[in-house]
């Protein structure tokens, strides 16, 4: 039997899922909401956007959705999943993404800390504050020493942390916080310990009793080669990582994913969807920088490229609770993502720029992030703009076949790093 999937959506990520799904021979038609102009060359863009559930809701019923897949974190905080189970017409549809409480290891820090310090998994010690005890902020940050790191507890596109060198600095960006500085989402902060060591992204496919260990990566946020200048929303991901090998994995499962996803159970929080750990290695200790409830972009661009089995049986495991059933098989060929990124993101950028030799490309992919439409041309609409992948048998050869590609398009003003994987 085959399928009808929607994505809900519009990004590079949901762009290299629907590439991904369509190659599944379980697949019927795809559906994306909203998609983007790369996902309309590969399935139906619905004009509905990620946030009207009502509209998703006449969207899955007008065309026969078997299985609803979720990329961003929004709709799933916001309790999309909640909404489609107390439907009594949704509530049979397959659906991969977790309800609004196991959510909220993204949607909040402060869930997230304490479930991890309740299920022992290896993270920075912390105190959650609210103005109310404005006093013992100041007091913890005395105790600890430089960087200080705060965290709004609520979402804040990718935005909410603050690493302070200055304690002076650091109470004052603690109060500005609670104040408001990320509106409701920073009511609550969390400061935190600071961890030094290189990062990774695990990610997991789960049903909540069974998980599935999807290719691990890194990915770049910073917009200046050798990661300096203001955080973006990723410039680019390679995988696999090089010290992230078999024994440093092990700890990995053994120390965290399995912890969680035991927790999870626990707790009796049903789970069904990706759990992407945000992973420092400490001296080859792995310690968790954060939990998300979806998967990363831009890794996804590189992650989908490496998962060589059925990407619709194993969401449907996930959503069905078969995950036991499935296995995954990784190709071990390297993928690499680069973004390319309108001038002066991820400050104020200019959208609306012709994209020109897309047709040009050859042995990479092109994911769309930020684009749109008009008269068979693609114009930039967002500031992370494309992401352009490839396989290669070594990282180098496969950010050298990226780059070779990524040298053939052109919009005024396109920026990418050149120094992806300088640190592998
Ligand atoms: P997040 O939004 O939680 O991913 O945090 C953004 C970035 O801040 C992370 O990718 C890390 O580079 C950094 N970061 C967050 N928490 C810590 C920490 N406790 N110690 C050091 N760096 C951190
Ligand atoms: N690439 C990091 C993220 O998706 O949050």
């Amino acid at each position: 039997m085959t399928m009808n999937i929607l994505i809900v959506g519009s990004g590079g990520r949901e762009h290299a899922m629907a590439w991904k799904i369509k190659q599944s021979p379980k697949l019927n038609q795809l559906y994306i909401a909203p998609g983007n102009p790369g996902t309309a060359l590969l399935g139906t863009n619905l004009p509905v956007p990620a946030s009207d559930f009502e509209g998703l809701k006449k969207a899955t019923l007008e065309n026969q959705i078997d299985l609803v897949l979720v990329g961003p974190e929004v709709p799933l905080c916001e309790g999309l999943h909640d909404f489609f189970a107390a439907d009594e017409q949704l509530k049979n549809i397959l659906f991969v993404g977790p309800k609004r409480l196991g959510a909220q290891l993204e949607g909040s820090k402060d869930f997230a800390k304490e479930f991890m310090f309740r299920h022992q998994i290896p993270t920075a010690k912390y105190l959650a504050i609210t103005s109310g005890n404005l006093a013992s902020g100041i007091a913890f940050l005395k105790t600890m020493n430089s960087p200080y790191v705060l965290k709004a507890d609520g979402l804040a596109a990718g935005k909410g942390v603050l690493i302070m060198d200055d304690l002076q600095e650091a109470e004052k960006a603690l109060k500005e916080m609670l104040d408001g500085q990320f509106g409701a989402a920073s009511s609550k902060v969390v400061i935190e310990e600071f961890l030094s060591g290189i990062e990774c992204s695990v990610f997991v496919l789960t049903d909540g009793k069974d998980y599935r260990i999807l290719p691990v990566a890194k990915d770049y946020k910073r917009i200046g080669e050798g990661d300096t200048g203001l955080n973006t929303g990723g410039m680019g991901a390679i995988s696999p990582v090089s010290f992230a090998d078999e024994f440093f994995l092990k700890k990995v499962e053994d120390r965290i994913i399995r912890p969680t996803v035991q927790g999870l159970q626990k707790d009796q929080i049903p789970y069904n969807g990706f759990i992407f750990f945000g992973l420092i290695n400490c001296g080859g200790e792995p310690m968790v920088i954060e939990y998300n409830v979806r998967m990363g972009d831009p890794e996804t661009e590189a992650v989908m490229l490496r998962i060589k089995t059925d990407f619709v049986e194993l969401l449907i495991g996930a959503a069905e609770g078969t995950l036991a059933e499935k296995s995954i098989e990784i190709d071990p060929r390297y993928a690499a993502a680069v973004m390319l990124v309108a001038g002066g993101y991820p400050g104020p950028y200019e959208k609306g720029k012709i994209i020109s030799g897309l047709e040009k490309v050859e042995d990479s992919f092109v994911f769309h992030a930020g684009t749109k439409s008009n008269h068979d041309s693609a114009f930039t609409n967002g500031g992370r703009v494309l992401a352009v992948s490839s396989y290669g048998q070594s990282m180098y050869e496969a950010l050298a076949n990226s780059y070779r590609n990524v040298e053939l398009i052109q919009f005024e003003g396109m920026y990418y790093r050149k120094d992806i994987g300088f640190d592998l």
